[in-house]
């Protein structure tokens, strides 16, 4: 049997800072066309359940490229150490295992790479959101993988955004955020500053109107409506901000977290209730009456791993990185 590449956090990190953030877009874009095309191949997931996580099995594969299973555990409570997650990839001609790959740095990369190619996708193809010359204000809810992830791709999809403003409920964990983001070159231009939703404390000012005295929550509605774009990365249950806050300056919010209870019954989900239609067989977080603001919700869907896995599991055999094991 041929021999198992193992890559390990430490190096699907490595590979990430050494990909072409483009090459990431393109392996998404591909998944989501074939899914589109019909050539994939996705059943429904298992759940097992532990005292502490729910660990979901999701076996995928996508016909022109190759089947992989990812196993991810999400915690039951509040975890600051991400998503434990591995991904085994099979080959293709052979069905034999290729390679197995930790998933918890790729599963927040493909979520945030289908909300950058939607956002990109939008601002594509309605003039009015752009403008030349123009200069864009991101917003971000939350402060942990997703939310990197996020300005990360959406700054790449999107180089007119000058400014960033991280909101979290807790500040420690934003202002981390904002020194990582800070320490790498490519974001000396774009002004990225921590805003604690509790308190109303900033690391740096927000805009050119002097709102640094007033209540946090008048904080927060300003920066609402300053932004264009808009993710919400957090698990909260409850809406963020109130709906009627969005003044339609033409923005877009894409939103993540958990939208359906374990029952499968709509929750309570991290935007406003007036942005979401429900359908028949889904929830589209749609905005009926709304025109201005464009919302994209970005579940994910399983060929997307398949996808960033063999494109990451390439990579390591171009870096010769990952333990080779006979098998
Ligand atoms: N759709 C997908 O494909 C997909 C994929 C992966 C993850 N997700 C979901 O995306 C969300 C974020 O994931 P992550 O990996 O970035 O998580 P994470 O690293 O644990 O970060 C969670 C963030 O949410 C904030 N938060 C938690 N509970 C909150 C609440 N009740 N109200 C406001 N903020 C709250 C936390 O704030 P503090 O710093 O103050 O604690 C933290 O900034 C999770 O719901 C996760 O399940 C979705």
């Amino acid at each position: 049997m041929p021999p198992v590449r193992v890559v390990s956090l430490e190096h699907v990190a490595a590979i990430l800072k050494a990909i072409d953030l483009e090459d990431v877009l393109v392996s998404q874009a591909k998944a989501f066309h074939a899914y589109s095309a019909k050539v994939t191949q996705t059943p429904n997931r298992i759940t097992l359940g532990t005292p502490a996580h729910s660990t979901l099995i999701m076996p995928s594969r996508i016909d022109t490229l190759t089947s992989a299973i990812k196993i991810v555990s999400v915690p039951k409570t509040d975890s600051k150490n991400g998503l434990p997650g591995v991904t085994l990839v099979l080959d293709n001609e052979t069905a034999e295992p290729r390679g197995l790959v930790n998933a918890r740095l790729l599963t927040a990369v493909r979520t945030a790479a289908g909300s950058a190619l939607a956002t990109r996708a939008i601002f594509n193809n309605n003039n009015s959101l752009m403008k030349a010359g123009d200069s864009l204000t991101l917003v971000v809810f939350g402060a942990g993988a997703q939310a990197k992830s996020h300005v990360q791709l959406l700054l790449h999809v999107l180089p007119q955004i000058r400014k960033v403003v991280i909101c979290n409920r807790t500040l420690p964990r934003a202002q981390e955020l904002v020194k990582d983001l800070g320490s790498q070159s490519q974001y000396a231009g774009v002004e990225i500053v921590a805003f604690c939703i509790s308190t109303g404390e900033s690391t740096g000012p927000i805009s050119s109107s002097q709102i640094s005295g007033q209540q946090p929550k008048e904080q927060l509605k300003h920066i609402v409506q300053i932004a264009d774009v808009i993710c919400t990365c957090t698990n909260s249950r409850e809406a963020l901000f109130p709906g009627e806050w969005e003044t339609g300056q033409d923005s877009i919010l894409a939103e993540l977290g958990q939208i359906f209870d374990e029952h499968g019954q709509l929750s309570h989900a991290a935007l406003p209730p007036e942005f979401i239609t429900v359908t028949k067989s889904d929830v589209t977080p749609t905005d009926v009456n709304r025109k201005d603001v464009t919302i994209f919700k970005s579940v994910g869907i399983a060929a997307q791993d398949v996808a960033i896995t063999a494109l990451v599991l390439d990579k390591a055999e171009e870096m010769n990185l990952g333990a080779v094991v006979d098998f």
